[in-house]
């Protein structure tokens, strides 16, 4: 017996992992992988390394760091140039040494690390235990690599002849071409029809030294393109130091890597054609860069991120551009409705495109969390079109709501910041925000790259519909152009926020109002402040405050106040002006952000935020800042990392 069931039940989702094929010894290669990977889960750790006829595994509860102790404290040698290693982040069930990865098959032979969730565990574990394996975790993982031995075995006893469905027919992804589907990619294959759910699998195996397979259904992987060396990882942060070659994964594609060339199949065995591209940018825009966490930095490349996602937007004949469009101008103008999906911060940045939208195109517009969007059967056909919003591109409750819109025939426009990832490759267009790789789990630079190109989707579809002229779309693309030098100047001003932050790092609870886009920046605010400082803290429309919420203020509670524009929005102003001096008249300690030059809210404010004046509908690009800088500070003020919050993981590959 090599362990016990329990009845609990853990599952691995939304993890970083990492294989390795090459020269260089795979153990360092799989770690410093790992390190840039850890954004992603930090449950527990593992490695695999193959090598010398020897499958060895180390696997640790806790973050990457207590692996890496276990190791130099046990001297552990693990030779060899295969290998892979995981993070894990696990929604049920404790995250222990025996439930990390790898896990292994009866024999020791197979070792597997997976991502993702496989449904149909129970009864694949049920039908293994009455063959006579034993499962050793409580993961639905370790199925994997059993049903892996069953058909590795099966398929050596059936004879070389029966085990090779495409000899001599394949797709090598670079360097010289791979003879044949390798025995463990085509039991791959072969046990990922039996999964259901959503997965990424890598999987090495003892007696095959110089081969890393994986698989993927609903779940990112992306090959590594090295000289001599391949990687299959989560995301090429895993890689970046190592090659900027990069290969494209299908849905149901099964990847065979090794040192000389990558080959790809369909779970049917048909070679495949992956599709190529190039990393634009390096290993140093991963990196801390001299900042004590990531989420500094992040915030403070904010100006260059939104330049980046602005850059090169207006073509020489004065039309919007996107970076993919697989539909016709004539498919935009016949959409008569918009619905907007997304999770978390997205969501946010979604709550702000409504308002754009809707200005702009005359268009109804409705924003929808994602995890809600296909369960309430919305009314969608070819005239509608569904924005989908997310900065991984591998949000499963996002991806989902695509695939259900895309069942109705509804059009998808995707907008993202990981090139390569799965909800562009199913849109029908695409807008890349080009923030770099965010690694700090609180979305900072992306949301503002979102909000941007929301305001770009929103001028795309009015102009392409022919409700503004191409000199008001310039003219508005103008004025957008100018909005990086305002964030930089506004963060340059945040230093009495973070003081502020430190102030009340032992207050209970932080209430933020706004109205109009107002709004989605108080619910941005909030979401940070819960996220990072783990504290309560709720978002509300300032006008609804009085029909229920207003009975949460208390002497000394800290309500921020998001105050739109007396110039742009006169009616709306007097009315913030009015829901602070009711907060205030209830004893709330009032944080209020207005623009320069707006008195109106002096004699309210116990504490005064300045944000530079601009548009209406482009001041959340700056109303954001202090926000992300008050919660990063009040976090770090508790003592809190910033960067890897409880709980949380950067990308959420479970519905
Ligand atoms: O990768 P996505 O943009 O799809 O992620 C959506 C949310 O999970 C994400 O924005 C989350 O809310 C952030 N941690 C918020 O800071």
């Amino acid at each position: 017996m090599r362990g016990t069931r329990t009845g609990l039940r853990t599952l691995s989702n939304m993890c970083g992992i990492i294989g390795y094929v090459g020269e260089q010894p795979a153990l360092e290669v799989v770690l410093s992988g790992l390190r840039r990977l850890e954004y992603r889960g930090y449950d527990s750790a593992g490695v695999a390394v193959v090598g010398g006829g020897v499958l060895r595994t180390a696997r640790r509860a806790g973050r990457l760091a207590n692996l890496e102790k276990v190791l130099d404290e046990s001297g552990e040698q693990m030779p060899g140039t295969t290998g892979m290693g995981h993070t894990r982040w696990a929604t049920h069930g404790g995250p222990t040494d025996v439930n990390a990865h790898p896990h292994t098959d009866c024999t020791g032979a197979v070792a597997v690390i997976h991502n993702g969730i496989i449904e149909n565990f129970a009864e694949l574990r049920s039908e293994l235990e009455a063959a006579g394996h034993e499962l050793s975790s409580e993961t639905d993982t370790e199925v994997v690599a059993h049903l892996l031995e069953i058909e590795i075995a099966r398929a050596a006893a059936a004879g070389p002849a029966a085990s090779s469905v495409s000899s001599g027919s394949v797709s090598s992804g670079f360097g010289q071409p791979v003879a044949s589907e390798h025995p463990v990619t085509e039991a791959l294959r072969v046990v990922c029809r039996r999964l259901r759910g959503a997965f990424t699998l890598v999987v090495l195996h003892r007696d095959h030294p110089g081969v890393v397979v994986g698989a993927r259904r609903n779940s990112p992987l992306v090959v590594g393109l090295g000289v001599g060396e391949a990687f299959l990882a989560s995301d090429v942060s895993a890689f970046i130091a190592h090659t900027r070659e990069a290969l494209e994964i299908g849905q149901d594609q099964v990847v065979e890597a090794r040192p000389e060339g990558v080959t790809v199949y369909d779970f049917d065995g048909t070679p495949v054609e992956g599709r190529r591209y190039h990393v634009d940018w390096d290993a140093s825009a991963a990196e801390k860069g001299g900042f004590p966490y990531f989420m500094l930095k992040e915030i403070s490349e904010q100006p260059e991120a939104l330049a980046d996602t602005l850059r090169g937007r207006l073509s020489s004949e004065g039309a919007i551009v996107l970076d993919e469009e697989r539909l016709s101008d004539q498919d935009f103008r016949d959409i008569d409705k918009v619905f907007i999906v997304a999770c978390g911060t997205a969501y946010h940045a979604g709550l702000i495109a409504k308002y754009a939208i809707e200005h702009w195109t005359r268009l109804p517009c409705e924003v929808e969390m994602a995890s809600e969007f296909r369960y309430r059967d919305p009314v969608l056909d070819r005239s509608t079109l569904v924005i989908a919003i997310s900065q991984s591109g591998e949000t499963l409750d996002t991806l989902m709501a695509v695939k259900h819109a895309r069942e109705q025939k509804a059009r998808v426009l995707a907008i993202c910041n990981t090139n390569g990832s799965t909800i562009p490759r199913e849109s029908d267009a695409v807008l890349y925000t080009r923030c770099g790789p965010e690694v700090g789990v609180a979305a900072t630079k992306t949301f503002l790259g979102q909000v941007a190109a929301c305001l770009l989707v929103g001028l795309f579809l009015a102009q392409t519909r022919g409700v503004l002229y191409g000199d008001e779309v310039a003219a508005y693309v103008d004025r957008l152009q100018r909005m990086p030098e305002l964030v930089r100047r506004t963060l340059g001003t945040v230093e009495p926020v973070r003081e502020l932050a430190r102030s009340l790092a032992d207050a209970k609870a932080v209430l933020f109002l706004g109205r109009h886009v107002g709004y989605p920046v108080a619910l941005e605010g909030a979401l940070k402040l819960k996220e990072l400082a783990y504290m309560h803290a709720e978002g509300f429309p300032a006008g609804e405050l009085k029909h229920g919420p207003i009975a949460l203020i208390e002497p000394g509670l800290p309500v921020v106040v998001v105050v739109p524009s007396p110039r742009g929005r006169a009616n709306l102003h007097g009315k913030v002006v009015s829901n602070i001096q009711e907060v205030r008249a209830r004893g709330a300690r009032t944080i209020v952000i207005a623009e320069d030059g707006d008195t109106d809210v002096e004699p309210y404010a116990d504490h005064l935020i300045r944000v530079p004046a601009t548009s209406s509908l482009f001041a959340p690009l700056v109303t954001t800042l202090p926000l992300q800088v008050f919660a990063c500070e009040l976090a770090l003020a508790r003592g809190l990392d910033v960067d890897q919050p409880r709980n949380l993981a950067k990308s959420v590959t479970v519905e």
